[in-house]
């Protein structure tokens, strides 16, 4: 076989074997190490963690269950110190809890459930001789968010009747944020958190309200039943409390006192991540996506012009961006004719799935787009606007996210088993090309002109993930017998020099352990998908941020795998031995000569 070509600077590695080992894979002259755990104690006089002897208090004061998204600014300049942010999406009781009883948990349990979500803000420190990056538990910008921080709720549907509660008769309060999925890091040194799958928290849902269904709120119990220790979870005593979740949160991770702001510009649904471009005159523009099958992509443009400076002024007005402006929703239309598009993945005669797109407007701060809905309506009922105006159903939208390099648009279509079905909402389009889509796909969007507030585009299909053997599989057209198997992407990342990289969430659809993969975009090596790392049995792999000379990988759901309980872990990772599965960030880092060298190159 002829000798394969070096990969661009930044993807150059040894690709990692796919495996399912209960370990951290990386490459050869790679290690990695964890920077915090589930329970970590983030303050000096929090409790050390307890597996055995849990509380709730002690939980509020320690990192928290399940992180997802991973973000860091840099504090001291680059290289040594940084403020990190990490999300806890939600937790697992039956592998937190010896014994747990899902009908009857007890109050205490509920609690320590209630402190384990939301959110987490360490100051981390790298150590330049051995590269490993680690947690201060002094670090003065340490700070717990959980299901019951107090928060501001702000945009044009601030104050509306639907968001008032017999707590908060103004309707611009809000207490906790609850499935933090994904999210991003703003150029004016703040971080966005997706509230995602909010709907399970809530019990007793309207059995006839159409708003509420759109949005998979059900009757009876809720999955965790806080409703138990909080009426506010339960709709039947508090109807509006749910429309209060949804939202893309603010946090300003320098003023740990700071209320995070919960942003109605940005539209409710259920939000994986957020992502910012600025515009040439300076205006930000937020690409979202709403993780649910055949739910949507949308994007919001600022009507303010971002302030450079950390002065104080600045950071007063910088608050304010995500507070008025437009929010869209896309129409993918492809190019070749529907009868091309077979739903089996085969390519059209052009070769390419792609074509034009549009972002349609569904509201500013003062004027509604969609008929029969008032500006209010559309920013906490957005999934209803949304398809009022014919927006595309995509196969489940996760991260959307911009490469700093090109300005061009990457969005992870994580997968959708219903996509054909007999009675689903939609067949295969050319946005959306494979039935049962059980894989997923990675869709490049190129904003007209290259504006990021375009309201025109074009898209194509950058890969269609699987197995390499598939026959409907894509790697941009790449030698597939060169590429890593790839399923289900979730999480986007770019490194300094543009590479692409894409971590996974797939319950092993290729009886794999997820991972975090390098992806090439620009060259005759485009579409080549080279695995970096893998993470331990049953976690998925999320919130990768990828630098010079590090890589943050989440390890979300450690021994996650049916039957699995403290009896009868299915993981160890990362402590070993006989030790309680804990999700925990690692930072991976490249050695030569036992020394620190840069990530890729
Ligand atoms: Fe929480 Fe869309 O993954
Ligand atoms: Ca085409
Ligand atoms: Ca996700
Ligand atoms: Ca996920």
């Amino acid at each position: 076989a002829p000798a394969q070509a070096r990969p661009p600077r930044g993807l150059q590695y040894e690709t990692v074997a796919p495996n399912l080992d209960d370990a951290i894979r990386v490459p050869v002259d790679y290690a990695s190490n964890v920077v915090i755990r589930w329970g970590d104690p983030m303050f000096p006089d929090a409790p050390e963690f307890d597996f055995e002897n849990q509380t709730a208090a002690a939980q509020a004061r320690q990192f928290g269950y399940n992180n997802d998204f991973c973000g860091i600014l840099p504090i001291d300049g680059p290289g040594r110190r940084y403020v990190m942010f990490s999300n806890h999406e939600y937790t697992l009781e039956p592998l937190m809890f010896r014994g747990y009883d899902e009908d009857a948990p007890t109050p205490e349990q509920i609690r320590i459930g209630m402190a384990a979500h939301g959110g987490g803000v360490v100051e981390v420190t790298r150590d330049l001789r051995s590269g490993e990056l680690r947690y201060d538990r002094d670090g003065k910008l340490n700070r717990r968010i959980t299901a019951d921080t107090e928060m501001v709720l702000d945009g044009p549907a601030a104050g509306a009747e639907v968001l008032r509660t017999k707590a908060d008769p103004t309707g611009r309060s809000v207490k906790g944020m609850i499935g933090n999925c994904a999210g991003g890091t703003t150029p004016w040194g703040t971080f966005l958190s997706g509230e995602e799958n909010f709907d399970g928290y809530f019990a007793s849902g309207p059995a006839t309200d159409e708003r509420a269904k759109r949005y998979g709120i059900s009757e009876g119990s809720s999955e965790r039943r806080w409703e138990t220790v909080d009426p506010r979870w339960d709709l039947a005593q508090e109807p509006n409390e749910a429309n209060r979740f949804g939202y893309i949160v603010e946090i300003d991770p320098h003023d740990p006192r700071s209320k995070p702001v919960k942003h109605t510009a940005l539209g409710r649904f259920k939000h994986e991540g957020a992502t910012v471009a600025l515009t040439r005159d300076g205006r930000p523009v937020v690409y979202m996506g709403d993780d649910e099958r055949f739910d949507y992509v949308y994007k919001f443009v600022s009507d303010k012009r971002m302030r450079r400076g950390h002065s104080r002024a600045a950071r007063e007005h910088n608050a304010t961006l995500l507070s008025s402006g437009t929010l869209y929703v896309a129409t993918f239309t492809g190019d070749s004719p529907a009868a091309e598009i077979t739903g089996t993945g085969a390519l059209p005669r052009d070769g390419r799935f792609d074509g034009s797109g549009q972002w349609k407007p569904l509201a500013s701060t003062t004027k509604s787009y969609v008929d029969g809905m008032s500006v209010a309506d559309v920013f906490v009922f957005t999934r209803l606007a949304a398809d009022k105006v014919g927006a595309t159903k995509m196969d489940r939208p996760e991260d959307v996210e911009p490469n700093p390099r090109t300005g061009k648009v990457y969005i992870a279509c994580t997968n959708n088993s219903d996509r054909g079905k007999a009675g689903a909402k939609a067949g295969p389009d050319e946005a959306n090309p494979r039935n049962a889509n059980q894989h997923g796909h990675v869709i490049e969007l190129t904003e007209t002109r290259d504006d990021p507030a375009a309201t025109t585009f074009a898209w194509n299909i950058l890969l269609v993930c699987g197995n390499p053997d598939d026959p409907s599989t894509y790697f941009g057209g790449f030698d597939k017998s060169q590429v890593s198997p790839i399923t289900s992407p979730d999480n986007v990342a770019f490194d300094p020099y543009g590479n692409l990289w894409v971590s996974t969430d797939s319950t092993q659809a290729l009886e794999i352990n997820d991972g975090l993969y390098g992806v090439v975009l620009e060259g005759p090596q485009r579409g080549s998908t080279r695995l970096f790392a893998s993470v331990p049995v049953g976690s998925e792999c999320c919130g990768p941020v990828v630098t010079e000379n590090f890589v943050l990988v989440s390890v979300q759901h450690p021994g996650d795998v049916d039957d699995a309980s403290p009896e009868k872990p299915a993981s160890h990772w990362p402590d070993g031995g006989a030790a309680q599965p804990r999700p925990a960030v690692a930072a991976i880092r490249h050695l030569k000569d036992g020394r620190p060298a840069k990530i890729g190159v």
